[in-house]
């Protein structure tokens, strides 16, 4: 080696510069050891009213999943995580739930329950469970007997006393404080019975647990148990934000006002009046969640087998989200936080920067070893396509799938459904029944992203046989279903085969990335792992089609291979790609297989 000494802005700094012998040798192939089951997954969630009816109610069900689990298997799935399947009034679609440990009886049975985990379980596919523990049911026995103060129950919700009748109206009682429920009005609800105000950030039938009380806290203990021991795989962890609010112990005696936004266009009864100081990302709730963790290892150190997961939802600022991971002192919590950054924070507006400085964000405050995962959809917000543009969807799909880390799919992902659209009359959704009316609901309607799943083109898209569906059908099932992208030579659902079957690659599982932006419009993914093949994404999001050099794109060696591309581009699957300069149509994802680093 031969010692230079170069001045670089007045700082003298040592350079070693090794002698290249005549003979390069190649790298050495990188010892990897085999990887967790979840950690590099493809994650699927299956709204279960909206995804099979079996039974021809108009509403999805078990057995109906149990009938479609070939399509987990044949999409690449490795584990599905189903929303709330447990007895329900079904105010919030099963977010409020009446009994934890009983199947809703418009899903089935415990047999059926027990039958899809088998069946799951025998193709290879892991199974988790919603757990909602921030709420249940009025309708449950726990509310019930808190109500009528049962011993061992009189705690078990957020109860307080009112400091006294409204001044304008004797008749009403004046609640606790101004906190305002995620689904609008006041947080607090009057019970005649108690003589009492009970907290509920959700709907007014979902009153919230109260985290201070450790036989609530053994419950949620129990409930998990329960399902484990059934054979759940792990859980998604529902709502965790909200799980704790102010105690009124640091506040002499009283729950304290959250401040006010200022934002003079909502009223006292609407979300966005109040900051949510005391009523959101308390730092108290991260220590449930340490502590489910720990019950979480422990039980599968009691039970060997595969590991069993908690993947938690919340949505946070990055620093309280990533404290989901776990603390700098050591503490770990879910296995992953969702990543909502592709819902909350990109849209048809974002640029190429965008999408790169979003992406590079959460693997920039993602603690050391966590493990990254991309969320593109949910049954809270309205679907991708739609949201972004029709043409993104291979790209978005093909960004989902080439990130490091877990991919997440929204069922209908697969095949780009849109959202459908639900009049006023047929909307359904709490949210939007409480916070909208006939000219606003739009705004606030979840039922658009929930109708439900396009099997095929016939009757009710092969969802349900009945004569009516519990939120109609969306119109373009006849074009977007998922036996005819089946069939089309090209469709996202073949785009989508593709890419799940791309993530077998070591280089996907294992390799290094690289994300930048070439231009507004365009973006580079690099993934490389010596010895192994480097795989590059080139999306251009933007509206209008864009030419980039190829030069500026590290690591990729020409000439490389198309190994898939979005369904509108005129470069197929094995076209070969060398030149200074490629043009890529707006929304045009190209995938190329490139020789190793
Ligand atoms: C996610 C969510 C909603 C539900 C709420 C309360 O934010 O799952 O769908 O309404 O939590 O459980
Ligand atoms: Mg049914």
């Amino acid at each position: 080696a031969v010692a230079a000494l170069a001045v670089v802005g007045g700082i003298a700094i040592g350079i070693t510069f090794a002698v290249l012998s005549t003979q390069t040798t190649a790298p050495a192939p990188p010892e990897l050891l085999p990887l967790d089951w979840w950690k590099h997954c493809v994650l699927y969630q299956i709204y279960p009213r909206s995804f099979k009816d079996s039974d021809g109610d108009g509403i999805g069900d078990l057995k109906g999943i149990i009938s479609e689990l070939e399509h987990f298997v044949n999409a690449g799935v490795d584990a599905i995580w189903m929303s709330p399947i447990f007895e329900s009034p079904m105010v919030d679609f099963g977010y409020d739930i009446s009994n934890f440990y009983k199947i809703h009886y418009e899903y089935g049975t415990m047999e059926d329950f027990e039958e899809l985990l088998k069946k799951a379980h025998e193709l290879g596919i892991k199974v988790l469970l919603d757990f909602v523990p921030n709420h249940a049911s009025t309708e449950s026995e726990y509310f019930i007997n808190s109500e009528k103060r049962v011993p061992g129950y009189e705690d078990y919700f957020v109860w307080a006393d009112s400091p006294g009748p409204d001044p304008n109206n004797a008749s009403v009682m004046r609640p606790p404080s101004n906190w305002v429920s995620q689904f609008g009005g006041s947080a607090w609800e009057w019970s005649e019975a108690r003589q009492q105000f009970y907290l509920h950030q959700f709907a007014i039938e979902q009153a919230d647990f109260n985290f201070r009380n450790p036989v609530v806290r053994q419950e949620m203990f129990n409930i998990m148990q329960f399902w484990l021991d059934k054979g759940a795989d792990g859980f998604r962890v529902d709502a965790l934000p909200y799980l704790m609010e102010a105690n009124p112990a640091d506040h002499n005696g009283s729950y304290p006002d959250d401040p006010l936004s200022g934002i003079n266009h909502f009223e006292s009864h609407q979300l966005g009046y109040t900051i949510p100081l005391y009523t959101k990302d308390l730092i108290e709730l991260y220590d449930i969640v340490y502590e489910w963790r720990e019950f979480v290892d422990k039980y599968l150190e009691d039970n060997p087998g595969d590991t069993r997961v908690l993947f938690s939802e919340g949505y946070a600022n990055v620093t309280m989200t990533m404290l989901y991971y776990g603390n700098e002192e050591g503490a770990v919590g879910a296995h992953f936080p969702f990543n909502f950054d592709f819902i909350t924070d990109l849209s048809a507006k974002s640029n190429a920067r965008d999408f790169v400085y979003i992406i590079l964000r959460w693997l920039t405050y993602m603690p050391h070893g966590g493990v990254p995962n991309w969320v593109f959809g949910n049954h809270d917000n309205n679907r991708m396509p739609t949201r972004f543009r029709h043409n993104m969807v291979d790209g978005l799909n093909s960004l989902n799938m080439l990130l490091p880390g877990v991919a997440v799919t929204y069922q209908g992902e697969e095949i780009g459904m849109r959202d459908g659209y639900v009049s006023w009359e047929d909307t359904v959704d709490v949210e939007a029944c409480n916070r909208g009316d006939e000219d606003t609901y739009q705004l606030y309607s979840r039922d658009p992203a929930r109708t439900p799943y396009h099997w095929n083109n016939g009757t009710n898209a092969g969802f349900s046989t009945g004569e009516k569906t519990w939120l109609p059908v969306a119109d373009d099932f006849t074009e977007i279903n998922l036996a005819k992208q089946k069939e089309d030579v090209r469709s996202h659902y073949k785009v989508y085969q593709a890419l799940t079957a791309l993530r077998k690659e070591k280089t996907l599982a294992y390799g290094e990335y690289d994300i930048r932006a070439l231009s507004d419009s365009t973006q580079y993914l690099v993934r490389t792992l010596p010895t192994h093949r480097t795989y590059v994404l080139l999306f251009n999001v933007a509206d209008t089609a864009d030419t980039v050099r190829m030069d500026r794109v590290p690591h990729l060696k020409l000439p490389a291979t198309v190994y898939v591309s979005s369904v509108h581009s005129n470069r197929l699957a094995g076209t070969t790609i060398d030149g200074e300069e490629v043009t890529l149509q707006a929304g045009e994802a190209l995938v190329l297989r490139s020789d190793p680093v």
